[in-house]
């Protein structure tokens, strides 16, 4: 009776455990290019026919510029999201856990790779969009300037915050820039691990001692509001206005789903997860119903997301200095790395000037 109610993280019966499990990112993958045979001449055409813009091609400069801004806070977002979870790693209980985390947190740096690579076919240079978060002009994720205070935490994150990126992702698959697209084809496969990562840590928490059960609740508890806000401001109904780019973004196909959509989506999914982990998510109107198909949910504290994202969250300050600390202490290696490179070519140049004259 009781074991109707569990599904184990394998089971494939289970249904999908987020939103990378559905088959969208493999349709994304498997996007044809017919630029060649559509008559495609202009920006218009292309968008209209649903085929991606490339570097190559002519661009709106404010469509650039969105992008720009886009793919860097996203990049941002990757690897000062390496520092919540890689706090825990020389703590992680176990050899399997602590392997676990810091392939996560590896990911999680070859994410703003892929991203900052994007942001470079656009014409600005990553050291440039480096600069424009140190020195506070471009943002990251709100979440991010949320303390891990217990193990819990990393499943906590795993599940939800990883659920609730990719429940963003998927759709920028097939997002009209292809780099962009592209990149997060890889991405979501991996936030996909990471996603299942969290919530089989915290099956086997709740399946554990009082103890371990009440850290896994606890961790629930301070991350689900944090990571509904992570979609972003209202942006739809009477709050249309409120979203800023959305309009914008969803005509030019860069967004497909508006910030209220995904959100009611990732809380859709996440909801069943709760009752089978066997959590209680932190909001009293959360319910089903049955006339919307969707459950219910209560206020977010907008008033707190704003202020987490004007830089006063519990660990703003924390994450920013560890950020601009190690870009400093990385000085010598990107400097190594420019003098071989021009030595590189150096030695090219005198190759080639040679075999012309040979
Ligand atoms: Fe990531
Ligand atoms: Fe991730």
């Amino acid at each position: 009776m009781y074991g109707n109610d569990y599904a184990d993280p394998d089971d494939p019966g289970a249904g999908p455990l987020n939103a990378a499990d559905g088959g969208a990112v493999e349709a994304a993958a498997a996007h044809v290019d017919r630029r060649a045979e559509l008559d495609l001449t202009t920006f218009d055409a292309v968008i209209a026919a649903d085929q991606r813009i490339e570097p190559r091609d002519a661009m709106p400069e404010d469509y650039r510029q969105t992008l720009i801004r886009q793919i860097a806070q996203h990049a941002h977002s990757e690897i000062i999201g390496m520092q919540p979870e890689g706090n825990w790693i020389t703590r992680a209980p176990s050899l399997r856990r602590k392997a676990i985390l810091i392939a996560k947190v590896q990911d999680e740096a070859g994410h703003g790779l892929y991203l900052y690579s994007a942001a470079e076919t656009l014409g600005i240079d990553r050291s440039e969009l480096l600069d424009r978060l140190h020195a506070g002009k471009q943002k990251y994720s709100s979440i991010f300037n949320y303390p891990t205070l217990t193990w819990a935490d990393c499943g906590a994150i795993g599940w939800l915050v990883d659920g609730a990126a990719i429940m963003n992702q998927v759709p920028l698959c097939r997002c009209s820039y292809g780099p962009y697209a592209r990149a997060m084809i890889r991405t979501c496969k991996e936030e996909s691990f990471h996603q299942r990562q969290g919530f089989e840590l915290l099956w086997e928490l709740m399946r554990g001692t009082p103890e371990q059960q009440a850290m896994a609740q606890d961790a629930t508890n301070r991350w689900w509001w944090p990571a509904l806000a992570m979609f972003g401001p209202r942006d739809t109904g009477e709050h249309a206005q409120e979203g800023g780019h959305t309009g914008q973004s969803m005509a030019w196909g860069i967004k497909r789903f508006s910030n209220d959509d995904l959100r009611q989506k990732f809380v859709d999914m996440t909801v069943p997860q709760a009752q089978r982990l066997g959590v209680t998510l932190p909001d009293p109107d959360l319910r089903w119903n049955e006339e919307r198909g969707h459950y219910d949910f209560g206020e977010i504290d907008w008033d707190e997301f704003w202020r987490v994202l004007r830089g006063d969250g519990p660990c703003n300050a924390q994450r920013m200095e560890r950020r601009v600390n190690s870009h400093e202490q990385g000085r010598w290696v990107r400097d190594a790395a420019a003098a071989y490179a021009a030595k590189q070519r150096a030695r090219h140049t005198s190759d080639g000037s040679e075999g012309s004259a040979a």
